[in-house]
């Protein structure tokens, strides 16, 4: 009911975590730090042969105002940037600018990554923007709930043209170096929502996996199968059967630190193993969890070690205990009131937040996820969408009836995300990743190649992203091969003159 036009992006964008618990959290900045190590592997190999010095990355601060939409408001926050001009054929080769989302930008982010291939391929300057509010790119004082009111998908689209302005100005750009933008997930739809409203500034733009579990784990490409999803479907359910009898036994049996105290810590800890499965499949063969092919494998496995009629229940625990295993927490954190105390909390510790950010913008933009209230959901239904919104008046004062209409506001400001009229956009999808079915994934030939769409049947969240290895699936190097012929084709008829 909140969320039919059902196929918007906006939905998807959610995708990320928003309905999630910690965990999920936790489990992107894992992948997030590992994929840093990676690229920093990566990079000394590079670093060996001589072609990549560390030290062509500049990072710079621009002053951007805090309000673009209010001529009145001189305050400014200082945005966080980083530049690459190893690759760059001067004076007029290409820009790649890789857009910010709901986290910290890295060096990384200029040096390691498809984008920075294909920069080398064509002799692109590189760019990174930290989107405000996020990482370094705050104001001391940028959480408290007031001046959260300058957070909003729009600002930051006004930020990228301001920036675009600086830093023509800056390298003495011209009309014939070619903007092209990057993005995944959130900063994916940012990508194509920057070529849409800014056509002029940016040339053309790839969008990655504009986000999400249940077909996945049916996609027998990665290991899954209707068997596996069965089996998470019947844990989930045994799960909530005996929380429903003894909430203690089964916080016993899941590790965690405390006893629900009530049907929020309970509604916490269903949320946490559902985010494990989650997790899994998001990230699947990120090397941070388990494979889907794993999980599966202990969700279908047919063992006399268990008793029968708590068999799905204890692969379940066994599932945890694997994870539990992966990570550093000493025990599942299911309170509810720490999560609330957590995402109350205005301070900026070295500015690694984004759990309060991100909430603030599905509460007044982009909506959230539709939780597990349908019967599609392999997960518990104790997940409901009440439960996940009522942090919106808890927090920011948002009333939770507003949601619908903010949405609505969201997709007509953008357009819907079936009918994209904006051309020269890319939208990237894995097969894996759960949610694809709310991306744009039908191929759309109308107007000559337009918008155009590149699915891969078996990777995971935004893995197209990543540099190109040797272990890649060949799926994954044909998308890249793909998206690689459009950016040459753009870079092509911007050349030519071409609008
Ligand atoms: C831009 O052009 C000006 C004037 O021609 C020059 O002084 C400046 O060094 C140039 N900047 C860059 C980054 O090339
Ligand atoms: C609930 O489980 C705990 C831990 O196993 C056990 O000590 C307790 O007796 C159980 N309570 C009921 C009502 O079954
Ligand atoms: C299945 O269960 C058996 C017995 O507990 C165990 O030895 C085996 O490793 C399990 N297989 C998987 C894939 O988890």
């Amino acid at each position: 009911m909140f969320f039919s036009p059902a196929c918007c992006l906006i939905l998807l964008l959610v995708l990320n975590f928003t309905d999630a618990g910690r965990i999920l959290w936790k489990i992107k900045e894992r992948v997030r730090n590992l994929q840093l190590q990676k690229a920093k592997q990566h990079l000394q190999q590079q670093t060996v042969s001589g072609r990549l010095p560390l030290q062509h990355v500049k990072e710079g601060r621009i002053h951007q105002p805090l309000d673009h939409f209010d001529r009145q408001d001189v305050s400014t926050f200082p945005q966080r940037f980083f530049v690459n001009e190893a690759h760059w054929q001067r004076p007029d080769g290409p820009v790649f600018l890789f857009i910010g989302g709901e986290g910290p930008i890295f060096e990384f982010d200029v040096l390691a990554g498809h984008h920075v291939d294909m920069a080398e391929e064509n002799g692109a300057l590189l760019l990174a923007l930290e989107h405000r509010f996020y990482g370094d790119s705050i104001n001391p004082d940028g959480l408290k709930t007031e001046n959260l009111a300058d957070l909003s998908s729009q600002q930051a689209l006004a930020d990228l043209a301001v920036f675009q302005q600086y830093i023509s100005q800056n390298f003495n750009l011209s009309h014939r170096n070619t903007w092209i933008s990057f993005g995944g997930s959130y900063s994916g739809a940012l990508s194509a929502w920057f070529r849409g409203k800014f056509p002029h500034l940016v040339y053309g733009a790839v969008a990655s996996s504009a986000p999400i579990v249940g077909l996945s784990l049916m996609n027998e490409a990665v290991g899954g199968s209707e068997k596996c999803l069965a089996g998470v479907r019947e844990a989930f359910a045994a799960v909530e059967a005996l929380m429903n009898g003894n909430a203690s036994q089964v916080a016993m049996d899941f590790g965690c630190c405390t006893t629900p105290k009530n049907l929020d810590d309970q509604i916490e800890l269903m949320q946490n193993l559902a985010d494990i499965v989650m997790g899994t499949v998001q990230y699947n063969e990120e090397g941070v969890l388990m494979s889907i092919n794993e999980l599966c494998g202990v969700m279908t496995n047919k063992s006399n070690a268990y008793e029968e009629e708590m068999e799905a229940y204890n692969r379940l625990v066994k599932l945890a205990k694997i994870y539990h295993f992966t990570s550093e927490e000493p025990c599942l954190d299911i309170s509810h009131e720490k999560t609330v105390k957590d995402l109350m909390d205005t301070s900026l510790p070295l500015g690694r937040r984004a759990e309060r950010q991100w909430t603030y913008q599905t509460c007044t933009e982009f909506g959230f996820y539709q939780t597990c209230e349908d019967a599609t959901c392999p997960f518990s239904g104790m997940m409901t969408l009440q439960a996940q919104t009522q942090f919106c008046p808890m927090l920011f004062g948002i009333s939770q009836h507003s949601l619908p209409g903010r949405i609505a506001f969201t997709n007509a400001y953008y357009g819907e995300n079936d009918n994209p009229h904006t051309h020269r956009v890319l939208y990237v999808n894995g097969g894996v990743d759960p949610w694809k079915e709310l991306s744009v994934v039908q191929e759309r030939t109308e107007d000559r190649e337009e918008a155009q769409t590149i699915f891969i049947r078996d990777t995971a969240h935004c893995a197209d992203m990543m540099s190109r290895k040797v272990t890649d699936r060949r799926s994954l190097r044909k998308a890249r091969e793909e998206i690689e012929k459009h950016v040459a084709r753009w870079l092509k008829m911007a050349a030519a003159g071409e609008n």
